[in-house]
């Protein structure tokens, strides 16, 4: 078996900003609501000329730059989103395209929020059997598009992004690799949190627009407690697997949904704040893009350095769960 490892990251927030004051024009809210329940102050917006694969570009080639290879290189292309560009083709192979690359695989994963993680699994798994050497993984979402701006209780979290790891495979003698990964999905709960029309169950209709089923639905509190539920069993369950103590663990990158989630995976583990890596304040949920964002801006500014323990944990719509431990 092969190991693969992180060569290079990247990631992109769109220049256009919507603060908590912004929301307060739209929805019965305030500012300081919004802080204390979720940590969030800003949200990036995609500009209504960009597509979903426009901001995955961006944060590919930054990612390929950062590792120091050529697209050409790049033998499978895995795009995690839930707001592709359109239904079909895939993001994935619009996003070929742009990056000028051929004859290699390219597929979307649906995964929500742990699409990202779900994704980093499977190209781990490609790295492991020796089938492929460098694969491109990116998270990219516009989901301001699937949110009613109406609606206070969704509208103030989400935002867009995208945020992209180069996998290769490790050298034999490298001590940096992705150490394990792990998945789970609880069906029975997808309810919680759903964008109902648009598929084969609720196709387009004038009676979509009447009744806002483009947009997302959530039981936000119920949310709340699975996702600390999940990510805390997934952490334990990385944790575990590569037997290390979570004081041997350099970085917690939890999914960005809520600081309060957030701090309470970390209070789990007895982490300390200053060990976990947050960026909810400057974007938000970003769905499948908020742990490849703030890795990357952690490893822009410093503090992820190259031969860290990172351990990674998210959660989703779905429900989807998962966790990742790798060194850097
Ligand atoms: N501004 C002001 N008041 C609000 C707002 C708002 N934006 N939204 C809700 N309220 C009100 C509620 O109506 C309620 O009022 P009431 O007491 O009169 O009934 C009160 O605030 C408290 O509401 P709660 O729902 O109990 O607030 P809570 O502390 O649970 O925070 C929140 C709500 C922020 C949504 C929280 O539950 C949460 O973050 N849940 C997880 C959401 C999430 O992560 N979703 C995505 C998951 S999957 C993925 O990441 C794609």
């Amino acid at each position: 078996m092969y190991r693969s490892r992180v060569a290079g990251t990247g990631s992109y927030l769109p220049e256009k900003v919507l603060l908590n004051s912004d929301l307060e024009k739209l929805v019965d809210t305030n500012d300081q609501w919004i802080r204390e329940r979720t940590g969030i102050e800003r949200r990036h917006i995609a500009a209504d000329h960009q597509i979903t694969s426009d901001l995955a570009l961006i944060a590919c080639q930054k990612a390929l730059q950062a590792a120091g290879i050529a697209a050409e290189q790049v033998e499978l292309l895995i795009v995690a989103t839930v707001t592709g560009d359109q239904v079909m083709p895939s993001t994935a192979c619009v996003l070929q395209n742009k990056l000028g690359l051929k004859n290699i695989p390219a597929f979307d994963l649906s995964a929500a929020c742990s699409g990202f993680i779900y994704s980093l699994s499977v190209a781990d798994q490609f790295i492991k059997t020796g089938q492929y050497k460098t694969i491109l993984i990116v998270g990219a979402e516009i989901i301001h598009r699937f949110v009613n701006y109406e609606d206070r209780e969704t509208c103030i979290l989400f935002g867009d992004g995208a945020g992209a790891f180069v996998l290769t495979r490790a050298e034999e003698n490298d001590a940096n690799y992705v150490m394990s990964t792990h998945m789970r999905a609880e069906g029975a709960l997808g309810e919680l949190f759903v964008l109902p029309a648009g598929g084969s169950k609720i196709p387009f209709s004038q009676d979509v627009l009447e009744n806002k089923t483009q947009f997302v639905k959530m039981k936000g509190r119920e949310i709340f407690k699975n996702a600390v539920r999940t990510m805390s069993s997934t952490c334990h369950e990385a944790l575990e697997k590569n037997q290390i103590a979570p004081e041997k663990v350099d970085w917690l990158v939890p999914h960005q949904a809520n600081m309060r989630i957030m701090e309470a995976v970390a209070d789990h583990f007895g982490f300390p704040k200053e060990k976990v890596i947050s960026v909810v304040h400057e974007m938000g949920n970003t769905s499948a893009a908020t742990i490849p964002v703030a890795f990357d801006m952690a490893v822009q500014d410093g503090r992820i350095q190259r031969g860290q323990t990172i351990l990674l944990t998210a959660f989703g719509a779905g429900l989807t769960a998962g966790s990742a431990l790798l060194r850097y």
